[in-house]
């Protein structure tokens, strides 16, 4: 299996309840290794370009708001599969789907507030990278 990239994000409701170091172990424990990592407070154009695929949804104006309510951790994860691996790890977006020993299972408080974003394909993930990270950030 192929060494692959991912992005992740740790979201207000994890990082205000200082659950970083938490939901990190839960990351490594999967096999993925934080080959960057950044703490930043998005700013409401970020969060609206980051979601913008979403933004014809009706609950796109609560994400926006939460995801600028407080301070994010963004990742880049390597590591064999990772963005399966990754979104295995997370657990289903609704934290009441979500399986045991899941980061949402143990963690997410509800459907928006759910601790942590992972990428969906390879693609979106080289997207999402870049939208953060330059390449000089990245240190495999
Ligand atoms: S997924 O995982 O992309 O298939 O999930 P999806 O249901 O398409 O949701 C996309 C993102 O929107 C968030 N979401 C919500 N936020 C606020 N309110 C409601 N009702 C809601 N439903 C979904 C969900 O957490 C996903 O965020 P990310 O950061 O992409 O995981």
């Amino acid at each position: 299996m192929a060494v692959t990239r991912t992005f992740s994000i740790i979201k207000p409701d994890a990082t205000r309840r200082n659950l970083t170091g938490a939901v990190t172990k839960k990351l490594e424990d999967a096999g993925l290794r934080v080959v960057a990592s950044k703490r930043i407070q998005m700013t409401r154009e970020q969060a609206e370009g980051f979601y913008a695929v979403h933004k014809e949804r009706p609950f796109f104006g609560e994400l926006v708001d939460f995801m600028v309510s407080g301070p994010v951790v963004v990742q880049v994860l390597e590591g064999e599969d990772a963005v399966k691996r990754n979104r295995d790890v997370m657990g289903a977006t609704n934290p009441a789907d979500a399986e045991e020993g899941t980061i949402r299972k143990e963690f997410a408080e509800s459907i928006e507030a759910n601790s942590v974003h992972g990428s969906d394909s390879e693609e979106n993930a080289a997207t999402e990278i870049a939208f953060f990270f330059d390449d000089s950030e990245i240190v495999g």
